[in-house]
C-alpha cells in the first residue's frame, strides 16, 4: 500500500533524528578522520621535560574539550538553521572541526594524556545551545557562530603565548586552528551575523572559562 505524503516526512524525520543521533555518538565516542595533513607531522618532539609535558597536555586537553563543542554546536546549529544553504555551510565548516579533533587526539596521544573525562558533557551542553542559538533565527545563530569563533582565537592567542617554546609540535596544530577559526568568524560574518548583546557575550566567555579551567584538570 502506498504510503501518504505525511507518513513519508514522518519517517524520514526520524531518519534524521537517528542520523544526528549517530553522529553524536560516532563524535564522542570514535576517532575523528583528518582529511588534511597533520599539521605536527613536519615539527621536531621538542619537549623533554616532565613539566612542560603537562602543561602541554593539559592545553591540549581543553583544546580537545573545545573542538568536541565545537563539533556539537555545528551539529546543533545546523538542526534548528532555517535556510538549507545556511546548514550546508554549517556542516562544511563542522568537517574542518573534525580535523581540529583529530589533531588535538593525536597530539594527546603523543604526550601520553588522556581527554577530558567530561567530553561527553560538553558535547551535550553545547548541543542543546547550538540548537537554542538556531531556533533564535540565522542572524543570531551566525551571530553566536562569529562571537564564539573569535573567543575561540583570542583563546588560541593566549595558548601560543604560554605553550612551552620548545613545543614546536603542539604549537603548528594550534596555529593551523587559529586560522581556521577565524575562517569560521568570517564566513559567519560575510552570511550576515548579528551582533550578540554584550550580556550575552559575557555570558559566553563565563561558559567558556569554566569548561577550559575544568578540562585543563580532569
Ligand atoms: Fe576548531
Ligand atoms: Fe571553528
Amino acid at each position: 500500500m502506498a504510503r501518504s505524503d505525511q507518513e513519508f516526512r514522518r519517517y524520514s524525520a526520524v531518519d534524521r533524528a537517528i542520523a544526528h543521533l549517530d553522529h553524536a555518538l560516532n563524535n564522542i565516542f570514535c576517532r575523528q578522520q583528518s582529511r588534511r595533513p597533520y599539521p605536527a607531522d613536519d615539527q621536531p618532539e621538542g619537549i623533554t621535560g616532565a613539566g612542560a609535558r603537562a602543561a602541554a597536555a593539559g592545553m591540549m586537553r581543553v583544546n580537545h574539550a573545545g573542538e568536541m563543542a565545537a563539533q556539537a554546536l555545528y551539529q546543533g546549529q545546523s538542526l534548528t538553521a532555517r535556510d538549507p544553504e545556511l546548514r550546508r555551510r554549517l556542516m562544511q565548516a563542522s568537517e574542518e572541526e573534525s580535523d581540529h579533533l583529530n589533531w588535538c587526539r593525536r597530539r594527546l596521544d603523543e604526550l601520553d594524556a588522556a581527554p577530558s573525562r567530561l567530553d561527553p558533557f560538553w558535547y551535550v551542553g553545547s548541543l542543546a545551545i547550538g540548537i537554542a542559538a538556531g531556533i533564535a533565527g540565522d542572524r543570531w545563530n551566525l551571530g553566536f557562530l562569529a562571537e564564539t569563533e573569535h573567543q575561540v582565537v583570542r583563546h588560541l592567542d593566549d595558548h601560543l603565548q604560554r605553550l612551552p617554546p620548545e613545543d614546536a609540535r603542539s604549537r603548528a596544530i594550534v596555529e593551523q586552528m587559529r586560522q581556521d577559526e577565524l575562517g569560521h568568524a568570517e564566513l559567519a560574518e560575510s552570511l550576515g551575523a548579528a551582533r550578540l548583546p554584550g550580556p550575552i557575550r559575557r555570558l559566553m566567555q563565563i561558559t567558556s572559562k569554566i569548561m577550559t579551567t575544568t578540562a585543563e584538570r580532569i
